[in-house]
């Protein structure tokens, strides 16, 4: 397959493919002793800010965003998003191409990455392919353990399923939980792939490291959820410019979190 080539814009002028930037990038903290995992965020936007057509973000992704994102996904020890993008964007498998798995299972990795769910309601979209993946590995993080009527029907789920406790009494849920991927699930390098509604709990606990931000040549109007939801970040987050790239019309941004 022909490889993807981007333009790249800043820091340096030059060209380059979405495994030669992932790749020369840590994407891990510096510090070991950090109790989190490195995390990414991944969006695709419209010009005017909108992250979903028709409540779905495929309508604004391309192939040059598809393979950033795949890319990331292959690098990614653990992939997290929230129920609504979860529905919303009926996930599948992580990494449906053979030679990506190859590729990490040639590394001394496993073949995808753990999939990971977050949920206060623990209602689970169990309609949606990852589901029924039987090499899918999910693990769930919700008050409590699922209702009966849940459990039976998750029982049914090909996917291999593990549960956590997400603790809604403590003032930061998703620290908690992000440090119990890095002690218990050995997530080094976290991408979460929202949605606005998650990504906006996320700066509120001062969990993201880096920003990877699709901005595709379309204006969507309408209601659609912008990159972050809910009531305002105060005070807002400050971004970095880390990187601009470009293809066919498409800007891929890279930010850094200052905190
Ligand atoms: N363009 C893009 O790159 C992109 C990326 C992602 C999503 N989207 C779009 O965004 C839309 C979905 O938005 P959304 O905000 O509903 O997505 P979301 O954040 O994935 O889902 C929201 C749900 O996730 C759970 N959740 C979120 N934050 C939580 C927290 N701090 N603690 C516990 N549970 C938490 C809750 O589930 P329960 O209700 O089960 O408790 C919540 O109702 C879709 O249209 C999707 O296509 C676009």
């Amino acid at each position: 397959m022909e490889t993807i080539v981007y333009r790249q814009l800043f820091p340096s002028f030059g060209a380059l493919s979405a495994a030669e930037l992932i790749g020369s990038l840590p994407l891990v903290h510096d510090d070991p002793t950090v109790e989190r995992p490195y995390t990414v965020v991944n969006f695709v936007a419209s010009a005017d800010g909108r992250t979903a057509i028709d409540g779905r973000s495929r309508g604004l992704s391309d192939p040059g965003d598809r393979e950033l994102h795949r890319t990331l996904r292959e690098r990614a020890d653990a992939v997290l998003a929230g129920t609504g993008t979860i529905a919303a964007d009926d996930y599948a498998r992580m990494l449906p191409a053979a030679e990506r798995r190859q590729r990490r299972l040639a590394a001394g990795r496993s073949a995808e990455p753990l999939a990971v769910i977050i949920t206060r309601s623990g209602r689970l979209p169990l309609d949606v392919r990852l589901f029924a993946e039987p090499e899918a590995r999910v693990l769930v993080f919700s008050p409590q353990q699922p209702a009966p009527s849940a459990a039976s029907a998750a029982a049914e789920s090909t996917a291999q399923l593990q549960h956590e406790l997400l603790d809604p009494d403590t003032p930061r849920p998703l620290t908690a939980a992000l440090s119990t991927l890095k002690q218990r699930h050995q997530v080094s390098t976290l991408l979460c792939e929202g949605g606005p509604t998650l990504f906006s709990a996320l700066l509120r606990e001062g969990l993201v490291d880096m920003l990877f931000l699709t901005i595709a040549p379309t204006l969507a109007g309408g209601p659609g959820p912008a990159v972050a939801s809910g009531p305002p970040l105060e005070p807002p987050t400050q971004l970095q410019l880390a990187g601009v790239l470009e293809r066919e019309g498409s800007l891929f941004l890279r930010y850094a979190l200052t905190r």
